[in-house]
């Protein structure tokens, strides 16, 4: 006891002493290698110990280009029961040692063992922005190569992993991640989005406690339920409860995000030293890969940054990235078209005459893309047949799709249309063709969810005949765009076309099909652009967003439920890709009414679409429309490539919410305000604007809405953001929007 207690003290001494990232050199730790990476206002840096171990070093705000960082050091063992595999962080932990915090990596060998140390062997790229560093385990042949690269401007690192099998026998991978990412001791909250159908983009917040929090998807796809995204501030006190405890302007935030659209897990761990880590990649659930000899797995990339801005200051840094490095087009996406949709107003009856009739409408209004969604091919009536039959429905289209095409290009609109590639319905002439090409388990029932099953794209002929017909549709029309859809998760993955042992590979094959088949299309059609839908917004992620233009946020297109959820989607992607329809009051899901203004103005947060059925709106309706439609167009690179700041958050039922966005040339400000719900007379807060330049004159233009009497018509960047601007906004789902320009 008195020894433990003598250990015990030294080690706080230790913590004390050498916090946050407890490293300190030793006479054989001065020559070891360190590897830092510098990047906008992020350091980081990692180094090899005396046991050969690739451990972090620091990350966070940036260092002098002149600061030494020590070296690596083992930490103490802690008594006897952790001992410094423990207690000493790792770039890439292998299972084995005494490891008992999560491992980057799991392995079974082919005579049982299951013992994995993985040592530094050498870097095999080592530039001030990019490292490659190879591991091997201290006996057996699996290697393991570590890379980093980071973005200049942002300070964003992407990391990833390839394991490779140079044993004689195959290896069972039970557990992979991208990357384990350290932080350093201190206190934090823990911010991550869920949700569900119809109820995506919800923000939580909580205080990391001791334990594991795993954010997941078992579903074989990204998931509706959470997204793969993470972002910890540091706070200064212990937290025990905490609802809103992050900042959203101030103080130090390290993020993450997970570029993979298949299983996913994220872990993030306070250990028993109070030691912070988040550990992602493949989920492990039900994984099992099998590595053969000569194999390598590369893993998905895993995105990391830090901002001492707050929140705001991170989502700003990731929404940058994104534009710049992660979409198709990146560094310079496109904004996207102005869209209409009639799935709310027709759902599946769609037809020649039909869809014509409100094209002409929509093109009345400014709308620059038409987009026909399910309904157009095979038998499909209703949502129990047709999917897998991908000819056009020649009762609905007489002469096929061109008669209409031809319409909408008449109108000065492209044409986009709706696809749902990867899905089969029992009734259809594909599945009487190919029952086994459906993920199944023979002779287990084959559960269905909206009449339809999931085609097994990890089979090369599913991947080549879905690749097939989508660049037939492509060659055969002109079609500008594909909305992607994605309506269901997996059950029963499984894969009886390969051996027992390597049908578990379907968590990684689907998806690298997925993503072969989208890349190879927009190599032979160019420019087709593509939307990522999932029942709304299931399969959001960077996997996907490499290969996609935009995505579909929620099947829920009510304004005032929107605002939330594009306020937390807002953490994690930026508003380019946010699309967002105007459609019909009340709205279908919560019988809600709201005036077609704030309808518009909650939409023209992101990308603008119209969704509602045109047949239905009166002359004001469509002058409403095309004024606003007009006005959203002016501003709409700065709503989309701008610096983001959520003035004021929709949640926690506040009711008022307000976002602004500044271009990065600070020439322009763009402000939306909603007054949701008000109460006892009390007036709309005081908007103080941010991001201005301060010695820069702006003129106030107004889009909608009014300011309350005194306010002037052009000011400093100073003025507004110090004096601030209060709006004449009251009532119950009243919107305001207005616009700030330098003077020439
Ligand atoms: C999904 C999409 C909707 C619509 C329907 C069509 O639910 O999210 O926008 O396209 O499918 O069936």
């Amino acid at each position: 006891m008195k020894n433990c207690l003598k250990l015990y003290n030294q080690f706080v001494l230790f913590l004390f002493l050498f916090s946050p990232f407890l490293t300190t050199g030793s006479a054989t730790a001065q020559t070891a290698p360190v590897f830092r990476l510098d990047g906008g206002g992020a350091t980081y840096a990692f180094g090899v110990n005396e046991r050969g171990e690739l451990q972090p070093l620091y990350w966070g705000g940036r260092l002098g280009s002149q600061d030494q960082i020590p070296p690596a050091h083992l930490f103490p063992e802690w008594a006897s029961f952790d001992s410094p595999h423990t207690t000493t962080p790792e770039e890439y932990a292998g299972w084995g040692g005494g490891l008992f915090t999560e491992p980057a990596l799991k392995v079974t060998f082919a005579d049982g063992n299951r013992d994995l140390v993985l040592h530094f062997v050498k870097a095999t790229r080592n530039d001030t922005q990019s490292k490659e560093i190879l591991l091997k385990d201290v006996s057996r042949d699996v290697y393991v190569t570590l890379r980093y690269s980071i973005d200049s401007e942002t300070g964003i690192l992407g990391r990833s992993a390839s394991i490779e099998n140079r044993e004689k026998q195959a290896i069972i991978l039970e557990q992979v991640a991208a990357a384990q990412w350290t932080l350093p001791r201190a206190q934090y909250a823990l911010n991550y989005l869920t949700g569900r159908w119809a109820g995506e983009w919800t923000l939580n917040q909580e205080p990391i406690h001791s334990g594991a929090r795993v954010i997941e998807s078992r579903r074989g796809s990204t998931g509706h339920q959470a997204n793969p995204w993470f972002a910890i501030s540091r706070t200064t006190r212990q937290l025990v409860t905490a609802p809103d405890v992050s900042e959203e302007e101030y103080g130090e935030v390290w993020f993450g995000a997970l570029a993979w659209s298949g299983s996913w897990r994220i872990t993030v761990e306070k250990d028993q030293l109070d030691a912070v880590r988040v550990t992602g990649g493949f989920n492990p659930f039900d994984f099992g890969y099998k590595l053969n000899s000569g194999e390598h797995l590369e893993t998905p990339i895993f995105y990391g940054g830090y901002s001492n801005h707050g929140l705001g200051g991170a989502s700003r840094l990731l929404h940058r990235f994104e534009l710049a490095h992660v979409l198709p087009h990146a560094p310079d996406p496109k904004p996207r078209p102005v869209i209409y949709n009639s799935w709310e107003a027709t759902e599946f009856r769609v037809d020649e005459p039909g869809q014509a009739a409100l094209a002409e409408k929509a093109a009345s209004i400014g709308v620059d893309r038409f987009v026909m969604d399910d309904g157009w091919f095979g038998q499909r009536k209703d949502d129990h047949a047709g999917l897998g039959d991908w000819y056009v429905n020649s009762v609905k289209f007489p002469s096929g799709l061109k008669p209409l095409i031809d319409k909408v290009h008449a109108l000065g609109m492209d044409f986009g249309l709706w696809v749902e590639p990867e899905m089969v319905n029992p009734d259809s002439d594909l599945y009487r063709k190919h029952p086994d090409w459906v993920l199944n388990f023979p002779g287990r029932p084959r559960t269905e969810q909206r009449n339809q099953m999931v085609l097994n794209l990890a089979r090369p002929d599913v991947r080549d005949y879905i690749e097939g017909f989508l660049d037939k549709l492509l060659t055969e029309n002109d079609i500008a765009f594909l909305k992607w859809d994605y309506n269901r998760n997996w059950s029963e993955p499984g894969w009886d076309q390969v051996s027992i042992d390597e049908q578990r590979r379907v968590y990684v094959q689907f998806t690298r099909n997925l993503y072969s088949i989208l890349a190879k299309l927009r190599e032979k059609h160019p420019k087709v652009e593509i939307e990522s839908c999932s029942g709304g917004g299931g399969r959001v992620d960077l996997g996907i967003l490499q290969f996609t233009d935009e995505v579909w946020p929620s099947d829920n297109t009510d304004p005032f439920d929107r605002l939330s959820m594009q306020d937390g989607f807002t953490y994690a992607y930026t508003p380019q890709i946010m699309m967002a329809w105007v459609t019909d009051s009340p709205h279908w899901l919560n019988g809600r009414a709201t005036s077609l203004t704030y309808r518009m103005l909650s939409s023209m947060q992101g990308s603008l679409g119209i969704g509602a059925n045109l047949n239905h709106w009166s002359a004001e309706d469509f002058a409403t429309a095309k004024r606003l439609i007009a006005a959203y167009h002016t501003v709409q690179p700065t709503i989309v490539r701008g610096n983001l700041y959520r003035l004021l958050s929709p949640r926690g039922n506040s009711p008022f919410s307000a976002t602004e966005t500044v271009s990065r040339d600070q020439n322009q400000a763009v402000v939306f305000a909603f007054a949701n719900a008000t109460q006892e007379g009390r007036g709309f807060p005081l908007l103080q604007l941010q991001g201005l330049n301060p010695d820069t004159e702006y003129q106030l233009s107004w889009i909608e809405g009014n300011a309350l009497a005194g306010t002037p018509e052009a000011a400093s960047g100073a003025w507004w953001m110090g004096h601030g601007i209060l709006l004449d906004l009251r009532g119950d789902f009243k919107a305001a929007a207005f616009h700030l320009d330098r003077k020439p």
